[in-house]
This record gives structure tokens, sequence and C-alpha cells, in this order.
């Protein structure tokens, strides 16, 4: 048996989540989670949805009594403060989040968000029971250069830092290569499986049991025609979605590949 035919291990629950990026109002947000409930989310997975900040609380009331999750794309570390522009874990809690995406490359590119960062949100996050999920990925002249292993190995050592061993099976890691994003070049499986065991790899060096329970996600073009190849991988433990996220019968059929 290949590397990308070796079965998933069923105890980890899949995890999907939809990040929707700045998109979508309220009225939008409403009417996805009707569309989406009225098709059905599969059992034995965690579906999660993450909207914008503004779409939050509509999203929360829309998915009630429904087992979605519902994730804000970035928080901030300290509980409150002279942080303009920034959201803290309290205040994701106090409307009923249940965790945050951090380490987006779009944040880090675009942001700044930095590893130091990072390496304090993560256990901030774990310290409120609330789902972290991490992004971490190459670009593509860091595959170019045979850098994925290092970048991955840089990153990930560096954002988890703060977290102790006995608590990383609890994040979520989620491998998104940054030359996948939003462009339709879905990493092949075997690029996906590969990055995602050398990741699982990572975290048993500190940890085999957290190597075990840890779920680590693919995400980068992942649609409804390749997401049960992705999700059947050995390493792939279900998917980060971008534009696929946005409509609520793509985001179904993603769910449904990883059930
Ligand atoms: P994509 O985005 O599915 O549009 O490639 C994934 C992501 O950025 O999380």
């Amino acid at each position: 048996m290949s590397e990308t035919e070796a079965p998933r291990d069923g105890s980890r629950r899949p995890l999907v989540a939809a990040n929707w990026k700045m998109h979508k109002t309220t009225g939008e947000a409403e009417r996805f989670i009707a569309a989406l409930l009225g098709r059905g989310v599969p059992n034995g997975i965690d579906a999660v949805v993450c909207p914008p900040y503004t779409a939050l609380v509509a999203t929360i009331e829309s998915a009630g009594g429904s087992p979605l999750g519902i994730c804000a794309q970035n928080v901030h570390e300290e509980e409150s403060g002279a942080f303009t522009g920034e959201v803290s874990i309290p205040m994701l809690a106090d409307v009923g989040a249940t965790g945050s995406i951090v380490g987006h490359s779009e944040r880090r590119r675009l942001y700044n968000e930095t590893d130091e960062a990072l390496a304090r949100k993560v256990p901030a996050l774990l310290a409120a029971e609330m789902l972290a999920i991490l992004c971490c990925g190459e670009t593509e002249s860091e595959r170019d250069a045979g850098e994925t292993e290092a970048v991955l190995r840089r990153q990930l050592e560096a954002d988890l830092a703060g977290v102790a061993d006995g608590d990383l099976g609890r994040v979520v890691i989620a491998y998104e290569p940054i030359w996948a994003i939003g462009t339709g070049r879905t990493a092949t499986p075997q690029q996906a499986q590969e990055a995602c065991a050398f990741i699982r790899g990572l975290i048993a060096d500190r940890s085999a049991g957290a190597a075990v329970a840890i779920r680590i996600v693919y995400g980068g073009s992942v649609k409804p025609a390749n997401a049960a190849e992705l999700f059947a991988l050995a390493d792939v433990d279900g998917g980060l979605v971008g534009g696929a996220s946005l409509d609520p019968g793509d985001f179904g059929q993603i769910c449904r590949a990883a059930g």
C-alpha cells in the first residue's frame, strides 16, 4: 500500500471549516446557514463556519441548536486593552463563538501576524477551551527551493512553543500551501499527505499521544470534486475551505466528503 493509500486513523474526528474571509453580510450569512442546515450536515464530523466579525452573531443565532461550530478568523491574545481594531477571546466567548482561525497566510503576509503573536494566541485559545485552528504553509518559491519542511518546522516550533505537550492534541493545524490558496491549484494527494505526515511527525517529537490525537487539515482550493480524495489521506483529517465555502451546496458536499 502506498503512502497515499494508507487509511486514516478513524479515532480522529474529521473537521471541515469554512473560511469566509471578507465575505457575507448578516443577511447573506443567515441565508447560508439556513440552506446548509436544510441540506443537512453529516454526523461524525465537526463542521465549522468562520464568518467575519460583523456576521458572527447572526451566524451563531442562525445555527442555534445545530451541531455547527462558529469561529472567528482572527483573535487578539490579550483580554482587553488599547488594541484598536482587535477583538479578544472573552469577546468571542461572549457572543457564543467557539474558537478562531489564527495565523492564516493572508494575515501573516498582509497584516504582519508574527510567530511571536501566534505563540501567545494559541495557548490563550486553549486556556479558554476554544478551538484554535492554526494555519501554516510554504510559498511556491519555498517549495521550489526544497524548503517546505524547514518552513513548516520553523512556523510550528515557534507558534506552538507556548502550548504544553499534553495540550498539543487539542490544536487543529491547517496545512495550507500558499500557492494553492485561491488559485484553483490544489496540492496533489501526495503533496498534501507528505506535508501533513511531516507535521504529525513534528508533533510526535514532542508527544506521541498528541501526534495521534491532533487533527491536521488541508487547505488550498478544496472543492467538492477533490475533497473526498484529500480527506481519505492517512494524515489529512479534513479541510479548511475558502472560495468553495461561500456556497452552501458546495460546502455541504465538502462536509459530506469528510463524513
Ligand atoms: P481557498 O482558500 O479554498 O479559496 O483556496 C483556503 C483558505 O485560504 O483557507
